[in-house]
């Protein structure tokens, strides 16, 4: 029996060691963390992240072939296949410090494989890494080796958030990048063997290991950068009365550009975008090439640009500050169908308005009470504001929003901004409201206040 130990029980680790399990029962899955409540979680009703079908799979094959434990050293020792989907933050401090990968989580954990293992390994990089990581983890593990072969593959992960299992079950494609020797080609060949167990053949694609490791970055650089393009898009139809949605439909349609990935937001997030952007324009300026830096460094200034102007369009329409207004946030998380609230333009408008001090109610039904002052306790900039924390219930907001009564109950003129637009903005003009839709034709109330971004 093949035996296959994950180090990380995270969003990436969790759900995707699952999939496997539940498509390969003839193979042993034990996902590992140093997190013992992450651990118990697992094995507990309530797992420690939300996606949808999730519950369904871990419960069809824990027990089974599938274990969650912390006893790391002893899965590790026992494993043929090693995954690593240890978290990789932007560092925060010395070299690269705001730019590049924090590795320290990688390392220890190679290290640690270093030390324990007894037998040949397959070492494969889930986590999102920078380019070579691969080399520098062969060279902990071979500088450590005891004779042990260690071949390292680059097996990035491509899963979105609120659609892992789906994801998962169907991927669009399945990357692996090893070594071009005749052991990095078997090992190649031996984690393919697993994922053809559910995946089309034509569907793996497999490559050096550089190239893998690029790809990873190269594909979140090109979604997010589509994202920024079609933001931008949506400040220019504010101010000539286009509308971004007809604009997105409209070049969607031309079959090289595509339909999906161009709705206007208030901005991207997640544990992804930014990261692996400033990663890759770390690598750009490492390797004298700050030209394309710069280029893939825009993207997040307009991501960046797209919150603030949110934030201010808010604030002029009522008459240039929120002091002491009461304002509500519906939806925290960094998208729906997730709890997940990493780099979530939440936090960044929820800032912005806290900052002018507004009075300001939170509410997401994935997201606790708990998780939403720590995000907004974050130190990201200095604070001249006391702040007005008062976030909401779970229970006062209904699942159907009754906007006529809402409407009835606030202070005149209401105003709606959607940061997703998602509402139906006709519907609340005729109950009154003034409705800011971003990328869509202005109020008139709007156009006689401009937001100074
Ligand atoms: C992303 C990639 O999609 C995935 O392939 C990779 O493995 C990890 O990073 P994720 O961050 O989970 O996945 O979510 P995604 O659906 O890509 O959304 C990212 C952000 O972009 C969200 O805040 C979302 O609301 C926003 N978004 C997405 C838009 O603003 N407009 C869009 O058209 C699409
Ligand atoms: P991702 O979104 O990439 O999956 P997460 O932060 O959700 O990232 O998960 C990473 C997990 O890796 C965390 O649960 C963390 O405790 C775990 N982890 C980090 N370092 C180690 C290590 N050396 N050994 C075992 N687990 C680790």
């Amino acid at each position: 029996m093949v035996k296959i130990c994950c180090i990380g029980a995270g969003y990436v680790g969790g759900p995707t060691m699952a999939v496997i399990a539940v498509k390969c029962p003839a193979i042993e899955v034990v996902v590992v963390d140093i997190s013992k409540p992450r651990i118990d979680a697992w094995n507990s009703d309530t797992l420690p992240i939300y996606e949808p079908g999730l519950d369904e799979v871990v419960k069809a094959c824990r027990g089974k072939n599938l274990f969650f434990s912390t006893d790391v050293e002893k899965h590790v020792a026992e494993a043929d296949i090693i995954f690593v989907s240890v978290n990789t933050p932007t560092k925060t401090r010395g070299l690269g410090a705001g730019k590049a990968a924090d590795l320290t989580y990688w390392e220890s954990a190679a290290r640690m494989i270093a030390d324990v293992s007894k037998s040949d390994k397959i070492v494969v990089e889930k986590s999102t890494v920078p380019v070579k990581t691969a080399e520098a983890i062969e060279k902990i593990l071979t500088h450590n080796s005891k004779g042990i072969n260690y071949q390292i593959l680059s097996n990035p992960e491509f899963l979105a958030e609120g659609t892992a299992i789906d994801d998962l079950f169907k991927p669009d494609r399945v990357l692996i990048g090893g070594r071009e020797t005749p052991e990095g080609r078997k090992a190649v060949q031996a984690l393919k063997e697993v994922y053809a167990n559910w995946v089309p053949e034509e569907n793996i694609i497999t490559t050096n290991l550089w190239s893998a490791e690029l790809s990873k970055l190269a594909a979140n650089a090109f979604l997010a950068q589509r994202i920024s393009s079609v933001n931008a898009m949506s400040a220019l139809c504010e101010a000539t009365g286009a509308n971004v949605s007809e604009v997105s439909y409209a070049i969607g349609k031309d079959s090289r550009i595509g339909p999906k990935f161009l709705n206007a937001s208030v901005g991207f997030g997640g544990s992804c975008f930014q990261k692996d952007i400033l990663n890759l324009v770390y690598i750009c300026e490492c390797n004298g090439l700050p030209e394309v830096a710069n280029y893939w460094k825009q993207v997040i200034k307009i991501n960046d640009y797209q919150k603030s102007r949110f934030v201010n369009r808010v604030v002029s329409s009522m008459f240039n500050t929120v002091s002491g207004k009461k304002v509500a946030v519906l939806g925290f998380a960094f998208k729906k169908d997730t709890g997940d609230t990493r780099e979530t333009p939440a936090i960044d408008v929820c800032k912005g308005l806290l900052g002018d001090k507004a009075q300001v109610s939170i509410y997401d039904p994935q997201v606790t009470e708990d998780q939403i002052q720590r995000d907004l306790a974050m130190n990201k900039f200095d604070w001249d504001h006391p702040m007005h924390l008062q976030p909401t219930s779970p229970s006062s907001v209904k699942q159907e929003l009754d906007y006529q009564k809402i409407f009835n109950n606030m202070q005149k003129p209401a105003f709606v901004f959607d940061g997703r637009n998602v509402v139906n903005a006709d519907k609340l003009r005729e109950i009154g409201f003034i409705v800011y839709s971003i990328g869509k034709p202005l109020d008139a109330w709007l156009k006689d206040m401009p937001a100074i971004a």
